[in-house]
């Protein structure tokens, strides 16, 4: 991301300012934002019932004819090179079918790096995939085995032996800052802000709180693991991969592997959770080259440990946070600052600064990030990145500077909500947060909160409310293609290569296509999944329901036009136009006057036609180069902490969100009830423990990285305003990722209420309250 990018988004941003809304994709809005029967509805998942059976069949479940196995073996040094590498033990072990290292690895180059302006660049490393004895950081694969067992393969990997050189390795966060990276921009955002003289308004302000938070480095566990399987017929490649990003992913391995795009096919039916994770990293091509030497069918699953030497997670980060506020509330200095991890040859910048910009207006501002670069597996992008972290500071500063004026925290917020983007000055689309509050407040009774900390008990322990403000950027990506297939006998078939990661996208998409079409919700069949269907963008951002949503309305246009050319002259609707007509009842007719209609199987019967398909593409995403549009949430927390052990129970949890319509109300809940969930395991428990001397990863297991279980989860409430955007497909902004965001905050805030204690950087485990 450069400063030409700033540039060309900046002008954009611009152009945008002068186009008149009509014009723009949301200008109009979505007629279905008005017309809904099966969206809304609390449809159960479509595939529920073959997951319940275990027919649903993920990457390393799919059975293969002279299937085999490989295993890795990862560096135990951070940087350096191989200087020995004996592999006739292992290849001499039972089963073995061969051994794959950088020297007899297929040469192949690397996959560019995530970014925004190619979609098939999906590279989360841009260091070569053993392609050379150079070892980058631990953990880095250096060798694969293959058996026809996967014991046979992990037995042969203990066999090899390696000698490294090693040379001194940038391993501590501390050291690293002096040489920190300023981007220019982080995502589409510039990365530098600054309005005003903060510092000074900041000294100036009879109201300040300025202080240092710190969050962990945490990692991905996804209950599935990363996992593919690899056949090759000839030169075209099967790959059932465990991916929230199928037909990108296609192409780019069809580059690096000097293949044609029709002869990759990625098949990714069921995802069993992403969450940023599941992209292209190693053990894919790695994976992929192995099949084709050992000239079989190949399956990689990598181990738990596997996931955290080479799956990188989220970045750890210290950011410092000013607020400068007049007496009677009002900011006139937002400061946000700091570092984070992110090596040169990655692609995730944890954008904790940007939540920042949206949220409350200021007199003054000044933010920017800076990057450390450490030999390490490079971060990447983790549930809400940026946001679940960045939140955690400003929300747990303006809890901090609520308490240090006396005043109630939400209205300290209340009273700096902007009425404009408080950076861009674009207008928000539509922004309900204080009705999101003022309703979380009244069904989580924080009336009954005592303002005091410390002051209310029950035997040890202490009890304490807080809450938090959440902020997620909608997205819709370009790139999203639909084929809609109409039958004769009333029913439609959707199809594109969507990702299935748990989240409901086949439920959700068929429950929107029956109201586009104007079909009953069993009338829809959802195929997914596979990168030889029309291409979908990768499941990212939170933007998968919009962008995939865009794609089917704009199929549905085209249907329209399809259907008014077969209908001809004999039809009621004959002389219609495209935009005169609407997909309703089972047929098309007339808007002005309805009685003119004819049926889906009437126009299809007369035509001789068993099916007719189109395929779209959705409008260009402008709406959010022109609006401020975001998913918002408020969060709040009651917790009890024992005087004795310091130990945090966590009693009850309410998310009150403004995201639009909610397609779905039993898929939407379980989202932010999930997202939830993981804002706990930020808030109390997760934490990658790196060893800052060695590099390396050191509970690199679910016994030693601990996440909430069962017990740690307390009765979950979720509320919404569903109040629909007028400048978004559906009306609907994204909900992947808007749960986790605020939560660590507000459990924070409520340690504070409870025992007076304020703890800045996570997690909050009981030795930071004893
Ligand atoms: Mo997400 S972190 O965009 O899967």
């Amino acid at each position: 991301m450069s400063k030409t990018q700033n540039a060309i988004i900046s002008s954009v941003r611009t152009v945008m300012g002068w186009v008149p809304a009509q014009w723009l994709p949301g200008g109009t809005p979505d007629p279905l934002i008005e017309r809904r029967a099966a969206i809304g509805r609390q449809a159960s998942r479509l595939d529920g019932p073959l997951k319940v059976a275990g027919e649903a069949r993920f990457a390393a479940e799919v059975a293969m004819e002279r299937l085999c196995y490989a295993a890795l073996v990862h560096s135990p040094v951070t940087r350096g090179r191989i200087t020995r590498l004996e592999t006739s033990a292992a290849e001499a072990a039972p089963g073995v079918i061969l051994v794959m290292t950088h020297r007899t690895m297929p040469r192949v180059g690397t996959v560019p790096l995530i970014s925004i302006t190619d979609l098939s660049a999906v590279g989360n490393s841009s260091i070569p995939v053993m392609q050379d004895p150079e070892i980058r950081y631990n953990g880095q694969v250096v060798a694969a085995v293959v058996a026809e067992t996967q014991e046979q393969a992990d037995h042969a990997a203990s066999l090899i032996a390696i000698d490294y050189a090693i040379d001194a390795a940038r391993t501590r966060f501390e050291d690293a800052k002096p040489d920190a990276r300023t981007p220019a921009s982080l995502l589409m955002d510039k990365n530098h802000v600054s309005i005003g003289n903060a510092e000074r308004e900041l000294k100036r302000a009879p109201n300040r709180v300025d202080n240092v938070y710190r969050t962990p480095a945490q990692n991905h566990n996804a209950i599935e693991l990363h996992a593919v399987t690899a056949a090759w017929d000839g030169d075209s490649l099967v790959l059932h991969d465990a991916t929230q990003m199928i037909a990108p992913s296609a192409t780019a391995l069809a580059k690096l592997f000097g293949l044609k795009r029709e002869q990759v096919r990625v098949l990714s039916p069921f995802v069993g959770g992403g969450f940023g994770g599941k992209g292209l990293w190693d053990h894919q091509i790695v994976a992929i080259a192995a099949a084709r030497l050992a000239g079989r069918p190949l399956r990689l699953m990598l181990s738990r440990e596997g996931v955290y030497r080479m799956i990188g997670g989220r970045s750890p980060s210290e950011q410092r946070v000013a607020i400068g506020a007049e007496g009677d509330g009002k900011f006139t200095a937002l400061l946000h600052t700091g570092y984070s991890v992110m090596p040169s040859y990655g692609a995730c910048p944890e954008q904790y600064t940007l939540g920042t910009r949206s949220l409350y207006g200021s007199g003054s501002f000044e933010i920017m990030q800076r990057h450390l670069e450490l030999d390490i597996v490079p971060n990447t992008f983790m549930r809400a990145p940026g946001e679940a972290i960045g939140s955690f500071a400003v929300e747990s500063a303006i809890d901090e500077l609520a308490h240090a004026m006396g005043v109630d925290p939400i209205a300290l917020r209340l009273r700096n909500l902007p009425e404009r983007h408080p950076i861009s000055g674009a207008p928000f689309s539509q922004h309900a947060l204080g009705q999101a509050y003022a309703e979380g407040a009244e069904r989580f009774g924080w009336d009954r909160r005592h303002a005091e900390p410390g002051t209310v008990r029950e035997g040890e322990w202490r009890i304490g409310m807080g809450c938090a403000t959440g902020s997620f950027p909608y997205a819709r990506m370009p790139g999203a293609n639909v084929r809609i297939t109409l039958r004769g006998d009333g029913t439609a078939v959707i199809a594109c290569s969507a990702q299935e990661m748990g989240m409901g996208t086949a439920t959700v998409q068929a429950q929107h296509a029956a109201d586009r079409l104007g079909l009953p919700l069993e009338a829809i069949s959802v195929e997914l999944g596979d990168s030889a269907l029309p291409a979908a963008p990768m499941a990212g951002g939170s933007s998968q329901t919009a962008s995939i949503a865009g794609a089917i309305a704009a199929a549905a246009t085209k249907l329209a036009g399809e259907l008014l050319r077969l209908a001809g002259n004999d039809s009621p609707i004959a002389g219609l136009r495209a935009g005169e007509v609407q997909l309703v009842d089972e047929g098309i007719a007339s808007i002005a006057d309805p009685a003119r209609r004819e049926s889906y199987r009437s126009i299809l019967a007369r035509a001789a036609r068993e099916a007719i398909a189109v395929t779209a593409a959705g409008s260009a995403p402008l709406e959010f180069l022109k609006f401020a549009m975001h998913s918002s949430s408020a969060i709040f927390c009651e917790l009890r902490v024992s005087a004795v052990t310091g130990e945090v129970r966590v009693d009850r949890l309410l998310g009150s969100f403004d995201c639009g319509t909610i397609l779905n109300p039993k898929t939407a809940a379980s989202q932010f009830r999930g997202g939830m969930i993981m804002g706990l395991g930020l808030a109390l428990m997760e934490e990658t423990l790196f060893d800052e001397r060695s590099g390396r990863i050191m509970n690199p297991s679910l016994a030693d990285y601990h996440i909430p279980a069962h017990l740690d989860v307390p009765e979950i409430d979720v509320i919404w305003t569903g109040i629909p955007d007028p400048r978004s497909p559906l009306g609907a902004r994204g909900i992947g990722e808007i749960g986790i965001t605020g939560v660590a905050a507000a459990v924070a805030n409520a340690v504070f209420n409870a025992t007076g204690k304020r703890i800045r950087d996570l997690p909050i485990t009981l030795d930071k309250l004893l």
